[in-house]
């Protein structure tokens, strides 16, 4: 059986302050015996070793939100992979739609992120996902497609096997409007199809996929029960610490 996972990413949020509150508030709150439900938690890079420090506890994993594409040197303003193994972070969210979106990354620069996060021992939380108008052309199920064929379809059986996919409809993000349990699953089912037929049903059945956009705890019961989803990648949420808590005991608890 797959576990489940609550993820947050704080995206760049909150100032530094209020990250140290909120970091305690999840160390006091979170409860200690969350068996079967992983917990990561993604600030932005600066809080990460405040990240780790605070959050001493060894069920709490600590995520960066991105990751550079190159191994090291003369790239002004980027952190490595190595650079996050250096301090012992286990996670990094690739291919968030803000960055497709912003800062116009494409499928290429996360099949690197990909590779150099993996040597380095680092999962990946790959993000997927079609915008409003793909969804209202009938493209979702194509660009989702493309999305995951160009970033993974060159890893092994044993790399792929290491993946946690995140499908974020780019509607759902940030709007408060999610997607409905149906759609997330038939979503989650459809990628599953895609690693079966690329690679195999074992790998398929094993792969961790979570569903973000517009998670809430008045909603996360209702999303999480659905067969394929194995939890959250969580925006605003997971800025509120008491709702981001209520997320992860209403994990527990399906
Ligand atoms: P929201 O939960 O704020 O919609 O954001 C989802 C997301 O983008 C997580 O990566």
């Amino acid at each position: 059986m797959r576990k489940k996972i609550v993820a947050g990413n704080w995206k760049m949020n909150p100032n530094y302050d209020e990250a140290i509150d909120l970091l305690n508030f999840l160390k006091d709150n979170i409860p200690t015996d969350h068996s079967g439900v992983d917990i990561i938690i993604c600030p932005p890079f600066i809080y990460l070793i405040e990240a780790k420090k605070i959050l001493n506890r060894q069920d709490i994993y600590v995520g960066a939100q991105n990751v550079s594409s190159f191994t090291n040197g003369a790239y002004t303003g980027e952190i490595s992979a190595a650079m996050l193994k250096s301090i012992n972070i286990n996670y990094t969210i690739i291919g968030h739609s803000e960055r497709r979106q912003y800062f116009g990354e494409k499928e290429e620069n996360f099949s690197k992120k990909i590779k150099l996060c993996l040597q380095e021992h680092i999962t990946p939380i790959y993000c997927v996902g079609e915008t409003l108008e793909q969804r209202n052309n009938g493209e979702q199920l194509k660009v989702v497609e493309k999305q995951i064929s160009e970033a993974l379809y060159n890893l092994s059986d044993d790399e792929i096997a290491k993946i946690i996919i995140a499908y974020e409809p780019v509607w759902a993000i940030g709007t408060g409007v999610n997607a409905t349990p149906d759609q997330a699953q038939q979503m989650h089912v459809f990628i599953r199809e895609l690693i079966a037929k690329k690679y195999n049903q074992t790998i398929s059945q094993g792969i961790i996929i979570l569903y973000g956009g517009s998670v809430k705890a008045s909603n996360a019961k209702e999303l999480f029960s659905m067969p394929d989803i194995d939890g959250g990648l969580i925006g605003g949420a997971s800025l509120k610490g008491k709702e981001f808590t209520s997320i992860i005991n209403i994990a527990m608890n399906i």
